[in-house]
């Protein structure tokens, strides 16, 4: 059964925890679906994983409506959420409503998801008034990172401590339907749960949370640039890629693939009548 912003709600409510992935092509989403996850995360951290940034910044909503429709393609029950990557909301509440809609209409996502608390209320409003789900994002927030002046765990002193509950507040009365929290102090962020009634999915935040989201190249350890604190590694896809990568070489070198088996068939006689003529 497809999982819906009215899924999210009922676990929450039901104190069951929900699973998100990224994921940002078909073969992936489809493998992620299959797995029984609840929602995917065209993540704009595709500009780290699949383009080879240093960072989120550059990836465009075009980037976003080309990997998010893929996804969708692919996720025949997971919920799809796809970021709107920097600068298609921050501007005006006008871009943030005219590229949520692109992100629905071309990217066919089932939500979208914003970074920015207090500040970002008036794009969440607008955006929700559309008809758009959207999904908040607090704590590190990747977008951010030139301001922050680097990727650091926040609401560690009173002061963001408190802003972030305000932001959180602000956010699901703004109408968002869940709250991503990023590298934030695992005992804040059960409190932020507590006082929320939307979910919580936490990413480095702790089991306190209502849901939890990883981005799938971390988990698998495919990715290797980095690997923060919070990633586990559920199973190491890298290593069986690049074993299948060198046994694949060794083969062509060698000459034993592709074998008999791989093989097209010609009848012998018109093989014989080309070689002829
Ligand atoms: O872009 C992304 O993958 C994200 C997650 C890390 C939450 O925003």
């Amino acid at each position: 059964m497809k999982n819906t912003v009215a899924t999210f709600k009922k676990m929450k409510e039901n104190h069951e925890k929900i699973s998100m992935l990224t994921a940002y092509d078909y073969s992936t989403a489809k493998l992620v679906d299959q797995a029984g996850i609840n929602g995917i995360l065209v993540g704009d951290s595709l500009g780290n994983v699949m383009l080879g940034y240093p960072d989120t910044i550059s990836v465009t909503v075009e980037d976003m409506i080309h990997h998010g429709a893929a996804v969708s393609r692919g996720a025949e029950n997971a919920l799809v959420v796809i970021d709107m990557p920097f600068m298609s909301y921050q501007a005006s509440v006008y871009d943030a409503v005219v590229n949520a809609g692109r992100l629905m209409k071309e990217g066919r996502g089932n939500a979208v998801k914003l970074e920015g608390g207090e500040d970002m209320c008036p794009q969440i409003e607008a955006i929700v008034k559309a008809q758009i789900p959207v999904v908040a994002h607090l704590g590190l927030t990747p977008q951010s990172i030139n301001a922050f002046g680097g990727y650091k765990a926040q609401g560690r002193d009173l002061a963001t401590a408190k802003k972030l509950i305000h932001d959180a507040k602000c956010v699901e009365a703004a109408g968002a339907f869940a709250l991503t929290l990023e590298c934030v102090p695992a005992e804040l962020a059960e409190y932020i749960t507590n006082e929320l009634s939307i979910p919580t999915i936490g990413i480095g935040a702790g089991a306190g949370c209502d849901g939890q989201i990883l981005v799938y190249a971390d988990m698998c350890a495919m990715f290797s640039d980095y690997k923060p604190k919070f990633v586990k590694h559920f199973g190491n896809v890298g290593e069986v890629m690049r074993n299948a990568f060198k046994a694949y070489d060794d083969d062509v070198k060698k000459g034993t693939y592709p074998a008999e088996e791989h093989n097209y068939t010609i009848a012998p006689e018109i093989l014989k009548e080309v070689i002829n003529n």
